[in-house]
């Protein structure tokens, strides 16, 4: 009860626009040192449109990098450990600050889409790993993310933010033009596209994919070992994996935890049926100009 009244009590964070995508506030406004940010060769870089998966990416690619060593990877909780470049946040810090400190070789996230990305990484050609995840299970993810969270905007009821999310006017803009942007591209730049679907159905060859990209070679038992671990009902019950070590009046996992459900396809307890019309034929339109698919079921 008392932490609930903390977490009411908290404001939450404004927003704007930046070059028409919505961001914080803060972040805008530390807009120039975001985008001269200056990244090294040897950074590693994981970029997802939120709620794709970013923190069960950063897990794996923790425990790749550390050869399986399960203590190691619970040095530090997610966010410290991996820097969100455009993030300055109130009790949270500045992600943009801390990378900055940080010793090479480092380990960074972002959200942003490819035409806000500094453009030091791709001049750098830093390897990036690029995760996506079917849109309806996004809008679900992050609709309840914003309740539990006065790092967002509030949602607004479910049709609200439904209708926010397919404008695109939702914090690091419209989900359709973040996957395209990536997309194209990945085949230029030093770009790992991965999914979230096909990492729920074989997360082994996905690790397996991540560790040839971060160039480690790792044996059977040890891929074993990391697929355990960043199982979803593992993950959920660490602590430096689960956001939990955040202070209550930023993220209440009371009001919905972090990691909430982790499954393909919950959309469709949300979804009414008219609003997955609508949601088809909008995503019809937007998506017609490009090769990428996306499963929003398993079969
Ligand atoms: P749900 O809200 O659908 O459960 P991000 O880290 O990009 O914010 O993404 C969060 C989403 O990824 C949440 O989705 C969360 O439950 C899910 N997730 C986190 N760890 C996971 C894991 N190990 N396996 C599957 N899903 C995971």
């Amino acid at each position: 009860m008392a932490e609930n009244s903390k977490f009411d009590e908290t404001p939450r964070i404004t927003v704007d626009y930046m070059r028409g995508i919505l961001l914080p506030t803060a972040t805008c406004d530390a807009w120039d040192l975001i985008w001269n940010f200056q990244a090294k060769p040897d950074d590693l870089l994981i970029s997802t449109y939120p709620k794709a998966g970013t923190t069960w990416t950063q897990e794996i690619v923790d425990l790749i990098q550390n050869e399986g060593d399960v203590e190691m990877s619970k040095r530090a909780p997610t966010h410290i450990r991996f820097p969100v470049i455009e993030w300055i946040m109130p009790s949270v810090g500045s992600g943009l600050e801390q990378a900055n400190a940080m010793p090479s070789p480092r380990n960074l996230k972002t959200h942003l889409p490819i035409e806000l990305l500094p453009p030091s990484f791709l001049e750098n050609n830093c390897k990036i790993i690029y995760v996506a995840r079917n849109a309806k299970d996004i809008v679900v993810s992050y609709y309840h993310f914003h309740r539990m969270t006065k790092g967002l905007p509030d949602p607004g009821t479910w049709e609200e933010y439904f209708e926010n999310f397919l404008a695109g006017k939702v914090c690091w803009g419209s989900w359709h033009d973040h996957v395209k942007g990536w997309w194209k591209a990945k085949d230029q730049h030093n770009i790992l596209y991965l999914f979230y679907e096909e990492m729920k159905k074989n997360p082994k060859q996905e690790i397996q994919k991540l560790a040839e990209f971060i160039g480690k070679k790792l044996d059977d038992n040890v891929l074993d070992t990391i697929v355990h671990h960043t199982s979803f009902d593992v993950m959920k019950q660490n602590p430096m994996a689960n956001y939990s070590s955040l202070p209550t009046e930023f993220m209440n996992h009371a009001i919905s935890p972090f990691m909430r459900k982790g499954t393909v396809g919950d959309w469709k307890h949300h979804f009414t049926v008219a609003q997955n019309e609508r949601f088809n034929e909008d995503y019809k339109k937007k998506m017609a100009d490009t090769s990428l698919a996306f499963h929003f079921q398993f079969q």
